[in-house]
């Protein structure tokens, strides 16, 4: 009876492993990514750089929240590449977000000649058009979410917490994390290490208006812009208080299909001198469904794995014992 418990407490062990392997995996989950349409060949020097470009930005990233890589002038490739974790993260979750960011540009955008990719903690960029220390407002990415309903009160909320983000007096250094809150609604935002306060004040409050303006009542939403990203999102009455209340939302997404890193969705697009990079058709909902069927296969697969010890095991203490 007893060795039934303890298997029975194994069983809910390894599923709150599961569980919580699932949950730590935010930090990787996709947001967007972008290739673009030139494609550089394999064994040539531009494809050497690009390697030792992301390999030392993955280097970097267990150190600081930000860094750039600029190819040597003899390379003559003009390759500059750079990450930016959510510089509020310790390192340690920084240098896996950026692994994770490397491999999915190699999976989703091989061979790009300039390629981006954001995850949920980091975003790492690469190409040769001169990119590194510019500003960029051009939308990227946006998404409207959580259960809306014409609440007033969260939009005037909302309103004083992306206030507080452009008033935010935050350090320059390693992309200037700001975080605002107003009532039960949240905001943050993150620059791009490669710009200075002023320019990261600026992106900031760009990102804000179109979070106003295409948002409408909904309780969550997210925009990412070229050089900055701005979150906001409602605490009320979901429980919900780390920032994640857009994905489980769906509801009221702008441009859900077409945010496309040279367009974004919904007909707010910033005025920008921004990268013209295809758009990779991969939604983070879309991530996010896939990584919790995973995590649902390894629970079932541990769970069969235990039932199956669990029986030979009663079966064996029934033989030796000559009851059951
Ligand atoms: C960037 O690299 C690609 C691939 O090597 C090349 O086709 C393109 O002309 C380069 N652009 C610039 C501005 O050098
Ligand atoms: C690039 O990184 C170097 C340090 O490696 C730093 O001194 C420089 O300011 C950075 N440039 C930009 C534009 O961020």
């Amino acid at each position: 009876m007893s060795k039934r418990l303890v298997a029975a407490a194994a069983l809910l062990t390894l599923c709150a492993c599961a569980t919580r392997a699932r949950g730590a995996d935010d930090y990787t989950a996709f947001v967007y990514a972008g290739c673009s349409q030139a494609r550089y060949d394999a064994g040539t020097q531009y494809a050497a750089d690009v390697d030792t470009a992301l390999s030392a930005l993955t280097n970097s990233a267990g150190y600081t929240a930000y860094a750039n890589y600029t190819s040597p002038a003899a390379a003559s490739t003009g390759l500059v590449a750079l990450y930016q974790c959510r510089s509020d993260l310790p390192a340690a979750i920084c240098g896996g977000c950026v692994r994770s960011a490397v491999t999915k540009l190699a999976s989703l955008c091989n061979s790009a000649a300039g390629a981006a990719v954001q995850l949920r903690a980091c975003f790492v960029r690469y190409g040769n058009d001169s990119f590194l220390g510019r500003q960029d407002t051009t939308v990227l990415f946006k998404k409207c979410g959580g259960e809306g309903g014409g609440d007033t009160g969260v939009v005037a909320m909302r309103d004083a917490a992306l206030g507080a983000l452009v008033a935010a007096a935050a350090p320059a250094d390693e992309g200037s994390y700001r975080a605002g809150a107003a009532g039960y609604v949240q905001a943050m935002s993150q620059c791009v290490g490669d710009l200075g306060a002023k320019a990261c004040t600026d992106c900031v409050s760009a990102a804000s208006s179109q979070l106003k303006a295409g948002c409408g009542y909904a309780s969550a939403g997210e925009v990412y812009l070229g050089k900055c990203y701005v979150r906001f999102w409602s605490n009320a009455g979901t429980g919900d208080n780390n920032g994640g209340g857009i994905s489980g939302g769906g509801g009221g997404s702008i441009g859900g299909g077409g945010n496309g890193i040279s367009g974004g969705g919904g007909g707010a697009v910033g005025g920008g001198n921004g990268y013209a990079y295809g758009f990779v058709p991969h939604t983070y909902g879309d991530h996010d469904e896939s990584g919790k069927t995973l995590a649902i296969i390894i629970g079932l697969v541990a769970a069969v794995a235990l039932v199956i010890v669990f029986l030979s095991f009663v079966r064996r203490a029934g033989g030796v014992g000559g009851k059951s």
